[in-house]
C-alpha cells in the first residue's frame, strides 16, 4: 500500500501557517493549518463547516477565483486545504488567503449557502465561529509570505503550543439556576442540539457555552455530553441547588463538590457496592471533581468573603423531602453533605472525556419533611449565589 503524502510529513513539527502539501501537474495543494496537531484544540465540526462557506465563497469571487480548484477543512480538525493552479505565484496565493481571511471577518451580510437547498447540513452554519476561527489565523500569520516548506527539524523558535484557549460549559438543572449567568453574556450565538438551547458567548471576558440540561442524570449526561463534544467547552461547571446532608448545613450555603457519588446506583445484589459504576472505562464508586478548578473557586469565594466548603455530593434521581431518605443516605455515606439529581452524572461524563469540571451546589432545603416549604422559598436564591461564584470564577480563569 502507498502512503499519501500528508501522511509523511512529521506532524509534531508543524505550527500553525501556511505550507505546500504537494504538486500534482498543475495544481498545488496548500495545508493552512489553523491549529497546532494533537495539542488537544481541535477545530468543531459547526467551525469548519462555517469556515469552508465563508471562505471558499469569498476566495473563488477573487479576481483569481477562476483558478480556486477545492478548498475544504481537514479530517483531523487542525486545518483546510485549498487547491490552485500554478497560475498563481505561491507567494500570491500566500496573500490571497491573509485577504481572504480578512474578509471573512470583515463580511457584514449573511453566511453565504444557509438556506436548506444549498447545504446537506443548512442548520450547522453559524458565521460568528467561521470569523472567529479565521481572525484567530489571521492574526498568527506573518504579513510577509513564509517560503511555505514543512518543517523538517525542530525549530528552537517555533513556539510552544500554547494551551487551548479556555472554553467554560456552564450547565445547570433549571433555567432559575443560570439567571445570574445569562444576562451578563454578552455576543450570544443561540444552538440547539438534542433539545439542549446551548448559549455561546462571552462571560467576564471568556468564552462560555451554556446551557439548560433538565432535572436528572440523564439530561444532565446528555447535556455534558453535548457540550463537550459538539461545542467544543474545555471545562465544564455544573451550578445549582441541593438539600443539606450535613447537619451543620443551612440554606443558603454553598458547597463544591470533592468527590461525588451515584447514590441510587445499587449492584449490591450481585456483590457491588451501592455507587459502584462499572464499565465503560470506570470501576469505582467515587468521582471527582477537577483540584485546579476546586482550589481556584475556594480562592475567589474567600476573597469575596463568600463561605464556601469542599465535601461530597450525593446524587440520585430523587428530589430528597423524608428524614428517613436522609438518613438512608447518610447510613450508607456518613461524608456526604448535600445531595441533589446531577452533579455525578455530570462528572461521570467529564471524567471519561478528561474534561476537568467543577460541580458547585447552594443549599435550598434541609432534604427532609421540611423541604416542599423551604425549597420555593430559597431555591431562587440559593440558585444565584451558586451562579454569582460560578460567574467570579470564570472571571478569574486564566
Ligand atoms: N435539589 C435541591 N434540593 C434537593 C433535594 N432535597 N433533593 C434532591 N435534589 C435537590
Amino acid at each position: 500500500m502507498k502512503t499519501i503524502a500528508s501522511f509523511t510529513v512529521d506532524h509534531d513539527l508543524i505550527v500553525p501557517g501556511i505550507y505546500i502539501s504537494r504538486i500534482d501537474g498543475d495544481v498545488i495543494t496548500y495545508d493552512l493549518r489553523t491549529r497546532y496537531p494533537n495539542a488537544g484544540d481541535y477545530m468543531d465540526h459547526l467551525t469548519m463547516h462555517s469556515v469552508e462557506h465563508m471562505f471558499a465563497t469569498l476566495i473563488r469571487n477573487s479576481p483569481v477565483g477562476d483558478q480556486v480548484i477545492y478548498f475544504g477543512p481537514m479530517g483531523c480538525q487542525t486545518g483546510f486545504y485549498l487547491l490552485m493552479r500554478d497560475t498563481v505565484p505561491p507567494r500570491d496565493v500566500y496573500r490571497l488567503v491573509r485577504d481572504t481571511l480578512l474578509a471573512v471577518v470583515r463580511h457584514t451580510g449573511e453566511m453565504f449557502g444557509a438556506e436548506r437547498k444549498n447545504c446537506g447540513n443548512y442548520r450547522n452554519l453559524n458565521l460568528f465561529s467561521a470569523k472567529e476561527e479565521c481572525r484567530r489565523f489571521y492574526d498568527l500569520l506573518p504579513e510577509t509570505p513564509t517560503d511555505m516548506a514543512y518543517p523538517a527539524t525542530p525549530d528552537a523558535a517555533a513556539p510552544v503550543p500554547p494551551a487551548p484557549p479556555a472554553h467554560f460549559g456552564v450547565l445547570a438543572a433549571m433555567q432559575e439556576e443560570l439567571e445570574g449567568l445569562l444576562p451578563r453574556m454578552t455576543e450570544v450565538q443561540e444552538r440547539t442540539v438534542a433539545g439542549i438551547v446551548c448559549r455561546t458567548g462571552t462571560l467576564n471576558g471568556k468564552k462560555v457555552s451554556i446551557a439548560c440540561a433538565g432535572v436528572g442524570k440523564v439530561n444532565a449526561a446528555l447535556c455534558t455530553t453535548v457540550l463537550i463534544s459538539i461545542l467544543g467547552c474545555n471545562r465544564i461547571i455544573n451550578t445549582g441547588v441541593a438539600g443539606a446532608l450535613s447537619p451543620d448545613l443551612k440554606p443558603l450555603d454553598l458547597v463544591v463538590a470533592d468527590r461525588l457519588v451515584q447514590y441510587d446506583m445499587d449492584t449490591s445484589a450481585v456483590g457491588d457496592p451501592v455507587g459502584y459504576l462499572s464499565g465503560a472505562g470506570l470501576n469505582r464508586i467515587y468521582l471527582e471533581s477537577d483540584s485546579d478548578l476546586r482550589a481556584a473557586l475556594m480562592s475567589r469565594a474567600a476573597a469575596e468573603g463568600v463561605p464556601c466548603r469542599a465535601g461530597m455530593i450525593a446524587t440520585a434521581d430523587r428530589f430528597v423531602a423524608s428524614s428517613e431518605q436522609k438518613s438512608e443516605i447518610r447510613a450508607a455515606f456518613p461524608d456526604a453533605a448535600v445531595c441533589e439529581m446531577e452533579g455525578a452524572a455530570v462528572a461521570q461524563v467529564c471524567t471519561l472525556f478528561h474534561v476537568p469540571c467543577l460541580i458547585l451546589r447552594a443549599v435550598s432545603d434541609c432534604a427532609d419533611g421540611s423541604s416542599s416549604m423551604d425549597y420555593p422559598t430559597f431555591k431562587v436564591r440559593a440558585a444565584a449565589t451558586s451562579a454569582s461564584l460560578t460567574a467570579s470564577l470564570i472571571a478569574g480563569a486564566r
